[in-house]
């Protein structure tokens, strides 16, 4: 059951889909508002939801966000913000994912539906305090209640509508860097996969294709022929994957800012003149996503590369990041000035150092310029966090149109929810170090509570250097996550396979996930059309085991599997928290894995560099393929199965042709039920010859 309350003149965000959930439809008065304690929310003034949580309370959920599977203990912002350093003492990151649920002495759901900052205090100040800042402006508050926890995801999934399904291509692996600067360097990222027998599906093509990082343009000289060159990959069965920019580089004769600026697509100050702002291209204009209009125009700008050939894209720096607001940038440099000319004591070196270090993604510059909201002027501030989501929405509906009937692989950086379902997201600039493994594990059920499915981290790290060991463990957690991409930074170490020693790890680990697919689509598939999760804390499948609710280093992967990936590094296993008996596979490769059956418990199970831990629940099984070089040559038509069938195992796989649109869910199911005494009937869509192993 759901309820929702009405504070002040809320704007319309567009995060519902269900109607009865939208503002303007019948609300509860605000004063009613069950489990919260509610103060101030007049006029320009914030508002502040209270909650005295019990000793044993645990909240789930925030989608992207640092810190534990379970959010108490800390603080969190949700403001989208391009910082790349993901550390402990974050309170925010690029996405703002206002949902989460309380479960313990009591059970409810809270949807803050607010695009402007809000705070979760779960127990930072007070620690058994709860505590919601809602910064001034309207806002819609939804409270969930339900049986359990997994079901009131449900509903909160059905209200918001149905996540985004990329193109199966997308399940396979991508390699990424920040710095593959030509053709050549793509296609030597591509032979060295397909010599050394390493799976691919995708190359992303950073900044770097564009020419001069102008938005929906290509480098002629460093990619001369573009569109036979995405024709050759093609071949290769490569999808090439380019990024696109929130920001629109102001220069005269480049259409795309001529044509902003003679429509006034561009965000604008209180004067009316464009807003300034820098990012790579050096000064920028940004579009307004929120103006339909410009949003429209926007995404009819994808067509540049469609036309080409591309069928993925990933949208960035639509927090939006701000490297320096033009204006303040100007201040800045008289007040150096000013310091240039005195002596620096402990007061000023530290001014002027803040003053420089701050001029990043200031509060005061998205205070400066404005968007066109349903006719409407709105401050930028107001609307902060629906940027991302609005700009990745321009490309999704554009495909729509551009493509109809097609998925087009679509993920962002920043995100709210609603923009699920246009695009998945990647978590961002995360670091080469151990404890980012275990966050990106972490963020996983929170990400699917929002909505977001279609998500993964830059694997290996983004910033930092990667060794070899932690892209190995890394990776082993990555065949695991639908989006499942290699990615670094321009100046650290270079973190492709190839770049290492052992090169039969890799396309044993890399091999996994292609031996993994069919069951890792199918479990998505059903995630996306019934609403549901596809990793989730264990208390979600184990409600009355306290053990299992305090797990905060494994997941379930759908109904059938758990995983506990290894984070530490030197370490050749770990302890793993049994909530029933299993079957433990410890896994090699597709030809070389051992099984043991371990009863429930807690348990040391050692897992060498090489190996990939995956334990079957009882009377589940695991439809694995023999691998394949990428996504398209995963032979559906022979399957082996993990299994741990006691009485009687019945498994849904789910295929389909990978790129329409339309999703016939029944359609494409085929069952295979596994009997204990070793026999297999398959019915439905697919006749797979099966194995048991
Ligand atoms: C941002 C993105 C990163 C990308 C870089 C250059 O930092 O998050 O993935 O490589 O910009 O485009």
């Amino acid at each position: 059951m759901m309820k929702k309350f009405v504070f002040g003149n809320p704007l319309e965000t567009e995060a519902m889909t269900d109607s009865r959930a939208t503002p303007g439809s019948p609300a509860e008065e605000a004063g009613s508002v069950p489990y919260l304690s509610v103060s101030g929310g007049s006029e320009g003034e914030s508002c502040v939801l209270t909650y005295d949580m019990g000793e044993r309370d645990i909240i789930y959920g925030l989608g992207e966000n640092v810190r534990g599977i379970n959010k108490r203990g800390w603080i969190y912002e949700s403001n989208c913000t391009d910082d790349p350093l993901h550390t402990e003492t974050r309170r925010e990151l690029y996405a703002a994912h206002n949902f989460f649920i309380v479960d313990g002495r009591e059970r409810f759901g809270v949807f803050v539906d607010a695009p402007q900052k809000v705070t979760f205090d779960f127990g930072y100040e007070n620690r058994d305090g709860m505590k919601i800042t809602v910064s001034p402006g309207g806002f819609v508050l939804y409270i969930l209640e339900g049986e359990n926890v997994r079901e009131m995801v449900k509903e909160f999934r059905r209200a918001i509508g149905r996540s985004y399904i990329p193109p199966r291509w997308a399940f396979g692996y991508g390699q990424s860097r920040w710095g593959y600067l030509s053709a050549d360097d793509i296609r030597q990222v591509v032979r060295e996969h397909r010599e050394k027998g390493v799976p691919l599906d995708s190359v992303y093509m950073d900044i770097d294709y564009m020419e001069r990082y102008k938005d929906f343009t290509v480098n002629e000289e460093t990619f001369p022929d573009f569109p036979r060159f995405v024709r050759e990959m093609k071949e290769e069965k490569i999808h090439l994957v380019p990024i696109i920019d929130a920001g629109v580089k102001i220069e005269e004769g480049y259409p795309v800012y001529e044509e902003g600026m003679k429509e006034g697509y561009f965000c604008k100050k209180e004067d009316g003149t464009e807003f300034v702002g820098g990012v790579w291209p050096g000064r920028v204009h940004f579009p307004d996503m929120l103006n339909e209009k410009a949003r429209e125009w926007f995404g009819q700008k994808y067509s540049f590369l469609l036309d080409q050939g591309i069928d993925g894209f990933w949208n960035d720096m639509n927090e939006p990041a701000l490297f320096y607001g033009e204006d303040n940038l100007d201040e800045v440099f008289r007040k150096l000035e000013d310091y240039g000319n005195q002596e620096l004591d402990i007061k000023s070196f530290f001014g002027m150092k803040n003053l420089v270090l701050g001029i990043a993604n200031r509060k005061e510059d998205y205070e400066t310029f404005y968007h066109q909201y349903r006719g409407e002027r709105v401050r930028h501030d107001r609307v902060h966090n629906l940027y991302g989501y609005n700009m990745t929405r321009a490309a999704g509906e554009a495909f729509e149109k551009l493509k109809p009937g097609e998925r087009i692989l679509m993920f962002s950086r920043a995100s709210y929810i609603g923009m699920h379902r246009y695009g998945g997201v990647w978590t961002g600039d995360n670091c080469s170090w151990w404890s980012h493994v275990l966050m990106n594990l972490q963020m996983l059920p929170g990400l699917n509570m929002c909505g977001f499915l279609y998500t993964g981290a830059d694997l290996g790290g983004f910033g930092a250097n990667v060794t070899e060991d932690l892209l190995l463990r890394w990776l082993e957690l990555g065949i695991f996550t639908p989006l499942m991409r290699n990615h670094s930074a321009r100046t650290t170490r270079r973190q492709e396979f190839y770049q290492f020693g052992h090169t039969e790890d890799f396309r044993n680990v890399i091999g996994l996930r292609y031996g993994l697919l069919p069951y890792i689509y199918s479990e998505f598939m059903k995630a996306a059309v019934t609403g549901d999760m596809m990793f989730l804390p264990l208390a979600f499948l184990y409600p009355e085991d306290r053990s299992a609710a305090e797990v905060e280093d494994q997941l379930m992967v759908g109904e059938a599997m758990m995983i506990a990936p290894v984070y530490r590094q030197n370490a050749r296993g770990r302890y793993v928290y049994l909530p029933e008996e299993m079957k433990l596979y410890r896994m090699r490769s597709l030809d070389s894995m051992d099984q043991e059956i371990l009863p429930a418990g807690h348990h040391y199970v050692r897992a060498e560099l090489n190996e990939v831990l995956v334990f079957v629940r009882p009377d589940q099984v695991v439809p694995m393929s023999q691998g394949g070089c990428c996504v398209e040559e995963v032979d559906m038509s022979r399957l082996n199965l993990l299994h741990f069938v006691k009485t009687e195992a019945v498994c849904e796989l789910y295929h389909d042709d990978g790129v329409s649109r339309k999703i016939d869910f029944e359609k494409g199911i085929t069952r295979i039920t596994v009997k204990a005494d070793g026999t297999i009937k398959t019915e439905g869509m697919l006749d797979p010859e099966c194995c048991l192993v």
